[in-house]
């Protein structure tokens, strides 16, 4: 299941009640850890992966760490490929990706992050906050029947990484 949602609240709305006790979960621009906090209650026997590359996210961050046990805070650029390598080599896959990196922000680095990083770790739950990806799948009307059931396109097998990202030094073989 992919889900896309712009307003906050629904978003947080959604994780609540997406994430289960064992889930491990990914949180791409967890910020100061509003939703952090959300997402380490429900997952309370399972791990949160949160990053964020915002000076403002290390301290509160650590607060968040004192209060969860099962919260893992990385300070890094989630566009950057050590950083997506850094998390496949420690966690392999997960069961709920969530991305946020600003409502308004860009839909088409949000929707290139988002599909790296599903591509990989595989979710079978993924919620995507951001508005312009929100309005085109709204906004849009299709006539072929391809279509993903997982938290990432497995429709599209391998392929699901196409060469040109490979260019843009974001992929490698190495994964
Ligand atoms: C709207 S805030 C996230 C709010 C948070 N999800 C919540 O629910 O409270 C967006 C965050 O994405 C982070 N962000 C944006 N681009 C990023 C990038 N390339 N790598 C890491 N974090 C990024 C920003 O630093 C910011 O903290």
């Amino acid at each position: 299941m992919i889900k896309i949602v712009y307003d906050i609240q629904v978003y947080r709305d959604n994780l609540e009640y997406i994430i289960k006790k064992d889930d491990l979960v990914v949180e791409l621009g967890c910020h100061v850890g509003n939703s952090t906090r959300i997402i380490a209650e429900k997952a309370l026997n399972g791990k949160v992966i949160a990053i964020d590359n915002s000076p403002e996210a290390t301290e509160a961050m650590q607060s968040v760490r004192d209060n969860y046990s099962n919260v893992q805070f990385i300070k890094a650029d989630v566009r950057l490929h050590e950083t997506l390598e850094k998390v496949y080599k420690y966690i392999g896959e997960c069961d709920v990706l969530s991305v946020d990196l600003g409502g308004g922000y860009h839909p088409d680095t949000t929707f290139k992050v988002y599909f790296i990083w599903s591509s990989t770790l595989k979710p079978k739950k993924t919620i995507i906050r951001n508005r312009g990806l929100l309005d085109f799948v709204s906004s849009s009307v299709v006539d072929e029947d391809i279509k993903s059931s997982e938290g990432w396109l497995e429709s599209s097998g391998d392929a699901g990484i196409p060469p040109r990202l490979k260019e843009f030094k974001l992929w490698s073989n190495k994964l």
